[in-house]
C-alpha cells in the first residue's frame, strides 16, 4: 500500500474567530509536587550533597559518617528510580524517513510495536516500511505529509483518529535546520522552520496527549538538541526553535506529573550523522566536519528509547551530549557566545563531514544482514 497523504486542505474545519481564541479555554494548573521522578531526585541529590558539604565544612561532622549516609539515601534513588514503565502499544513517529527517526522506528518493531510512519518522502518512508516488515514483521501504516504548512498537524491528527488508530506513542522527531547567516537565511525557511520544529511539535503532543490522558497511559519521545541550551550564531534560527522544544518539554513534564501513566522524555543530541547535516548545510561546520564529536543516529535512537522506557523526562545522546549542555549552563555567557561561535564556524573546504547515507533501503541490506548473522 501507498503512503496515505494529508494534505492542510482535508477536513480542516472552520477555525475560530480571533475572539473565541483570545477567551479561550482556560483551565487551572494542577501542580504536584510530591512525585519521585527524575528531577524531584536530582533535587534530592543537589540538597543532600549540598548539606553534607556544609556539615563536614561548618559543623565538624565527621566526613567518614556523613558522606556514606548521604551515598546510602542518593545512590538507590538514582539507580532504581524513577520506576521504569513498560510500554505498549502503536507508534506514531514524524521525521520516520530518515535518520534518528528511521532508527526508532526499527528499535520500536524490534519490541514489538507498529507504527505509523510520518514524513514527506514517499520513496523512503516505503523502504523504512519494507525494512520493518521483512525483519520484524510488524504492521506499518506510512504516511506523507509536510508538517511545516499551518495546520498540518491538527490535519495529521485528524487523519490518524478517523482511519480509528490509537496512538500509545508519539515520537517528534521531524525537524528542520539551516546554517548561515541568520539575516541571509531566507524568510519561508524562518516561517516553516518554527512551523515544523515548534508549533507543529507542540500541537501533535497537545491533540494525542490529551487523548493518552482520557486513556490513562502514553508516552511522548521529544527530540530535541543540545542546541536547545546555546545561543548560536551561525545556526541561529534552529537554536532558537529548539530552545523552544527545550522549554516545552521541560515544563510539560512537570505539567504530566498530575496525570500518572503519562510520560514524556526530552531526547538531547550533540551533532549526529544523519541527513539533516546535508539539509541544514552545516557539513563544513566546525562542529560537523572538525570536531570529532559526531553521533551515530542508532546509537542516539537508542538512548532515547531506553529514556522513554526509564520514564525519565530528560536524556542526552552521549556524554559529550551532557556535558556540552552543562557548559552551555553554568559557563559566563561572554564563553557560552565563543563557545557556540566556534562550533559554527565555517571551515570553508578544509574539511567536512562525509555525507551521510540517504537511502533506507540500504540500511535495510544491514538489517538483513544482521538477520543473517543471527541464523548462523
Ligand atoms: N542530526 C543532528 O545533528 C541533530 C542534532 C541534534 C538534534 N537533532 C534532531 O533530531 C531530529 C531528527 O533529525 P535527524 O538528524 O534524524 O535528521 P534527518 O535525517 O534529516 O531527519 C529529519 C526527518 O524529518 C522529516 N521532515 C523534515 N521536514 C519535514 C516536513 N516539512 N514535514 C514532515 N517531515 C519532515 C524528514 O522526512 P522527509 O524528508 O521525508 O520529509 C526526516 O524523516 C530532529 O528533530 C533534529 O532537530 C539532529
Amino acid at each position: 500500500m501507498s503512503p496515505a497523504r494529508v494534505g492542510v486542505e482535508d477536513g480542516a474545519g472552520q477555525q475560530p474567530s480571533h475572539k473565541a481564541i483570545d477567551n479561550g479555554n482556560l483551565t487551572i494548573f494542577k501542580p504536584k509536587w510530591l512525585v519521585l521522578d527524575d528531577l524531584n531526585i536530582d533535587l534530592i541529590s543537589f540538597v543532600m550533597v549540598l548539606a553534607t558539604s556544609t556539615s563536614i565544612l561548618f559543623f565538624d561532622l565527621p566526613a567518614r559518617i556523613a558522606i556514606p549516609a548521604a551515598a546510602a539515601l542518593i545512590l538507590p534513588l538514582r539507580l532504581f528510580l524513577p520506576r521504569p514503565k513498560t510500554l505498549q502499544g502503536l507508534v506514531l513517529i514524524t521525521g520516520a524517513s530518515s535518520g534518528i527517526g528511521a532508527e526508532l522506528s526499527y528499535i520500536f518493531a524490534e519490541k514489538g510495536h507498529d507504527l505509523i510512519l510520518v514524513g514527506r518522502d514517499e520513496e523512503q518512508l516505503e523502504a523504512v516500511k519494507n525494512n520493518v516488515e521483512k525483519k520484524y514483521g510488524k504492521t506499518v501504516y506510512t504516511i506523507s505529509t509536510d508538517l511545516s504548512l499551518p495546520g498540518a498537524a491538527k490535519q495529521l491528527y485528524y487523519h490518524v483518529t478517523k482511519e480509528g488508530f490509537t496512538v500509545d506513542v508519539l515520537v517528534n522527531g521531524a525537524a528542520l535546520g539551516g546554517a548561515g547567516d541568520t539575516l541571509e537565511q531566507p524568510i519561508e525557511l524562518t516561517e516553516r522552520m518554527t512551523t515544523l520544529n515548534c508549533t507543529s511539535l507542540a500541537q501533535l503532543t497537545q491533540l494525542f496527549g490529551r487523548d493518552m490522558i482520557k486513556r490513562g497511559r502514553g508516552w511522548m519521545l521529544q527530540i530535541s538538541s543540545v542546541g536547545g541550551w546555546m545561543a548560536s550564531p551561525g545556526q541561529n534560527i534552529y537554536h532558537a526553535t529548539k530552545h523552544y522544544v527545550r522549554s516545552f518539554s521541560e515544563a510539560l513534564s512537570i505539567e504530566l506529573r498530575a496525570y500518572p501513566g503519562i510520560v514524556n522524555t526530552q531526547l538531547m543530541p550533540g551533532p549526529v550523522h544523519t541527513q539533516f547535516v546535508t539539509r541544514a548545510h552545516a557539513k563544513e561546520r566546525f562542529i560537523m566536519g572538525a570536531s570529532g564529536a559526531v553521533e551515530d543516529p542508532k546509537a542516539v535512537a537508542t538512548a532515547g528509547y531506553n529514556g522513554l522506557c526509564k520514564g525519565k523526562s530528560m536524556v542526552f545522546s552521549s556524554w559529550n551530549a551532557a556535558f556540552t549542555s552543562l557548559l552551555m549552563q553554568v559557563a559566563p555567557r561572554s564563553v557560552r557566545l565563543t563557545v557556540a561561535s566556534l562550533m559554527n564556524a565555517p571551515l570553508r573546504g578544509k574539511a567536512r563531514v562525509k555525507e551521510p547515507e540517504k537511502d533506507q533501503n540500504v540500511r535495510g541490506e544491514d538489517l538483513k544482514g544482521r538477520r543473517g548473522d543471527e541464523a548462523e
